[in-house]
């Protein structure tokens, strides 16, 4: 089944953990993490501290979508963390080999992140190295973003791919998925959906319900 990794950073930050005990009961397969550090991203938005206290509120698995300049650099402190799911920038590093290598070996499965520019061929030394590809339909940074219709094509090349060389890895898609998009991108073979503002924080009051008609919407009931 799809699962539904919900964007913290685009909950409501004055109650954070409202807003993470309604997605638990929601039954949200993941809790999306973005780590910005205003230079890959032109913008800031949770830290690797953020992610500390919300284990203590949840056992819901937690993926940290590293979008930040040298992510070798905030290895030691993730890995304290002991997450489940882990990406990072292939644009962002000249290490991204030892990078992957470094999630798994903290128990983390390890993603490779690639901007809606950024052609598939850069994947094609890692695929027997990674668990998952995250797919930015958007430009890293904002919530709130146009859906980038190319990635579709891009997602479709890329599930091919998967499956010609016979491998299991997860398809994620970040940026604007809504009900449409969402859709769209699961016929492309997109297994975690990233929901932020165009899925389940749409600032309607039960966020609750927004996410479980989210699930029934895609398909996943
Ligand atoms: C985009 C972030 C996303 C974003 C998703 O830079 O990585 O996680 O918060 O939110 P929407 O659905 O608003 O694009
Ligand atoms: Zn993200």
């Amino acid at each position: 089944m799809v699962k539904i990794a919900a964007s913290l950073m685009c909950a409501d930050c004055l109650n954070l953990q409202k807003d993470v005990e309604a997605l638990d009961r929601a039954g949200v397969d993941l809790f999306h993490i973005d780590v910005m550090d205003g230079h890959f991203a032109p913008n800031l938005a949770m830290n690797l501290d953020t992610v500390k206290q919300i284990r203590t509120v949840t056992k819901t698995p937690i993926d940290v979508h590293l979008m930040v300049d040298r992510p070798e650099a905030y290895f030691p402190a993730l890995e304290r963390l002991q997450v489940e799911y882990g990406s990072f920038h292939i644009e962002a590093t000249t290490q991204p080999l030892r990078l992957t290598q470094n999630l798994k070996a903290q128990g983390a499965k390890a993603g490779i992140a690639l901007n809606p520019c950024t052609p598939l061929e850069t994947l094609h030394l890692f695929l027997d190295q990674i668990d998952f590809v995250l797919v930015m339909t958007v430009e890293p940074g904002f919530t709130g973003q146009v859906f980038i219709p190319a990635t579709l094509e891009k997602l479709l090349a890329l599930s091919d791919l998967i499956k010609t060389r016979n491998f299991k890895i997860d398809i994620q898609v970040d940026g604007n998925i809504s009900i449409e998009t969402g859709k769209a991108c699961i016929a492309r073979g997109a297994s975690i959906l990233v929901a932020g503002t165009s899925s389940i924080f749409t600032g309607a009051p039960d966020l609750y319900a927004a996410c479980l008609n989210f699930r029934r919407q895609i398909g996943g009931a």
